[in-house]
């Protein structure tokens, strides 16, 4: 893993910008994206920068399940109104919440991976370790599927939501063993809360209890966290 530590979310995004623009101009057309507080100060200077995604394909890791694409909350809705609308993509997939039923849905979003594979996947982590919504415990080896979220994770997105009870309870997302696929990923981390799980994704055991630790074992990451979220490495 290649750390880069940098002063705070600000400069985290630039760097993560640059990433892209470099993987960009190597030739990367599908980009993997997350959600989630991290990844706006990245999504704010690709909205400044000079690229151009209209030739390229997005795949999000996940999207909570029950949500229609309208609602605010959703991770669609994230995406259009902090990306897509300024960076418009060739074509841009999520899971869809709203999905009638989710034994079809994970199969089309696993197909979706396969017939676009993954150049660079963006990452954030939580609290507890988790990428994409892979929560502790989560094998290795998954592929899109429907998880019930932990009340540690529903507790930290309430944020986002009027009130706690609000927080689906169930999402879709992507699993472990298709973002390990990626040929790329950039991790990013800001804040003391996510020290620990920094700490045990970089150092830990490769261990299902933490799900990032899994990215030991990929061998083109790149890990941007400010001074903050370093302080137990
Ligand atoms: C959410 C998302 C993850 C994200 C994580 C951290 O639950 N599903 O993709 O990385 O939690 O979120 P934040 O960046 O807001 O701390």
């Amino acid at each position: 893993m290649k750390i880069i530590i940098v002063k705070n979310s600000a400069a985290g995004g630039k760097k993560a910008s640059e990433l892209f623009k470099q993987a960009y101009n190597d030739g990367a057309r599908v980009f993997g994206l997350a959600t989630g507080s991290t990844p706006i100060t990245t999504y704010e200077c690709l909205v400044k920068s000079d690229i151009d995604f209209s030739d390229c394909i997005s795949i999000n890791l996940d999207e909570y399940v029950g949500l229609k694409s309208t609602d605010p909350q959703s991770y669609r809705y994230y995406m259009e109104k902090n990306l897509f609308i300024a960076k418009p993509f060739k074509k841009s997939f999520l899971p869809k919440g709203d999905a009638l039923d989710a034994v079809e849905e994970v199969q089309r979003y696993d197909k979706v991976i396969e017939d676009n594979p993954i150049d660079l996947q963006l990452l954030g982590i939580g609290r507890n370790g988790h990428i994409g919504f892979n929560e502790p415990g989560s094998s290795f080896k998954l592929k899109t599927h429907k998880v019930a979220l932990t009340d540690s994770t529903i507790e930290a997105n309430a944020r986002f939501f009027e009130n706690e009870q609000d927080v689906p309870k169930f999402a879709y997302s992507m699993g472990i063993g298709s973002i390990m696929k990626s040929k790329s990923i950039i991790l990013e981390a800001f804040g003391e809360d996510k020290a620990e799980a920094i700490a045990k994704m970089v150092k830990g055991p490769l261990s299902e209890a933490c799900p990032a630790s899994v990215l030991q074992e990929h061998d083109n990451v790149t890990v941007i966290i400010d001074e903050a979220a370093a302080i137990k490495l």
